[in-house]
């Protein structure tokens, strides 16, 4: 049932590219239009909507960090992305034109379903992104996008992030559409290269041995860093949560601009630090920044693991261990960023001996609060 794989999650991480194409499935029509009136939420009331919030757990919580970048850009609506743990403790501002979408792969994590019960309780349209049809968290929900990852066993989300990923900027990119923005021309040509992505996860999978010998290589390291910017922010997040839950080791994610605020003093000489870099073709200023503080950490003893997309050489120089990944528009880099961050703590995971699709302390899904 492994399909010839030792791991589950390496099963999971390879059908990566058929996960994301079968959620985008029949979602995109001729015209290159999005068509989700599947959400059953009316055009009337998604045009009325002047607040998103986003609530979930764990790695379901990164993705919708990166749906907030999304939404903002695409639609100009304001966006929140909240710890579904934390919501329903702060009385959150909420009414009849809020969107709440609670995102979660089981369907059933207690945290994500109370924070619902509360949205709807407060008069919130809540919609739910789930990978496990007729689970309670949809079933509770006004309405619900599926995402078509098929069954994911190992504990650690891989092909469920990518899919819950996709599902969000299908989302912003529909909110777009059916709102109207200044994004108009970006919203079409994002849609159309949304439908290469599957593709593309497949380039970067296909490129992988080199990241897996570089985490044999790392195995024991008591820390690991990661670093990034703008959406590279929450993938560095999930980088680290990923080499916690599989490696036990402690990996901690920053948002490189918060560098020199405080955690630059962590680096010491040989500190592995992981660097997610945007693309220097979308928004140079990011890339520029991020380039500095690769110098900066650098200068301080790091071993730098840089992620950057193939043909960057003003980054390349500064790379200790450079991993090349496609090119994407800047919103979209998290599919194909996350991938080696998954490639990398699974290969750790498995040369400390560690049961990499059933970690010590965890479960697969979480129904107590
Ligand atoms: C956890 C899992 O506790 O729940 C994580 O170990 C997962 O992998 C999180 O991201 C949220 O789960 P779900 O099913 O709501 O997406």
């Amino acid at each position: 049932e492994k399909g010839g794989y030792d791991y589950f999650m390496l099963k999971e991480i390879a059908e990566q590219p058929k996960a994301v194409a079968d959620t985008l499935l029949g979602r995109i029509d001729a015209n290159g239009s999005l068509s989700l009136d599947e959400i059953r939420i009316p055009v009337s009331v998604l045009r009325e909507v002047d607040k998103v919030v986003i609530v979930a757990c764990g790695t379901a919580y990164h993705a919708g960090m990166i749906a907030k970048y999304a939404i903002e850009h695409w639609t100009r609506i304001p966006c929140e992305t909240e710890l579904a743990s934390e919501f329903r403790y702060r009385d959150p501002i909420l009414d009849s034109r809020t969107l709440v979408v609670a995102i979660s792969q089981s369907g059933e994590t207690m945290d994500t379903l109370m924070a619902l019960r509360h949205a709807r309780e407060q008069g919130a349209k809540v919609l739910a992104i789930c990978n496990t049809n007729g689970s309670t968290i949809p079933r509770e929900s006004d309405a619900v996008l599926y995402t078509h990852a098929g069954p994911e066993v190992a504990v650690a989300s891989t092909k469920a992030f990518l899919t819950q990923l996709v599902a969000c900027y299908l989302v912003a990119l529909y909110l777009g559409q059916v709102r109207g923005t200044k994004w108009g021309d970006e919203i079409q040509a994002v849609i159309r290269e949304l439908s290469e992505i599957g593709t593309q996860v497949d380039e970067v999978l296909e490129t992988m041995e080199p990241v897996r010998e570089l985490a044999r290589s790392l195995a024991e390291k008591n820390t690991v860093l990661f670093l990034g910017r703008h959406v590279g922010f929450p993938v560095a997040l999930e980088g680290a949560l990923k080499l916690k839950e599989l490696a036990y080791m402690h990996a901690e994610g920053f948002a490189a601009g918060e560098l020199k605020h405080g955690p630059i003093a962590l680096i010491e000489d040989d500190l592995p630090v992981v660097v997610v870099v945007p693309s220097p073709r979308g928004r140079s200023v990011l890339h520029d920044k991020i380039v500095s503080n690769i110098q900066e950490i650098r200068a301080r003893g790091a071993r730098t693991i840089v992620i950057a997309e193939r043909g960057d050489t003003a980054v390349a120089p500064y790379a200790d261990h450079l991993i090349e990944i496609p090119a994407t528009p800047t919103l979209l880099q998290p599919l194909v960023a996350t991938v080696p961050l998954q490639v990398f703590a699974c290969e750790l995971a498995t040369a400390r001996g560690n049961e990499v699709d059933q970690p010590r302390n965890l479960a697969k899904s979480v129904t107590v609060e």
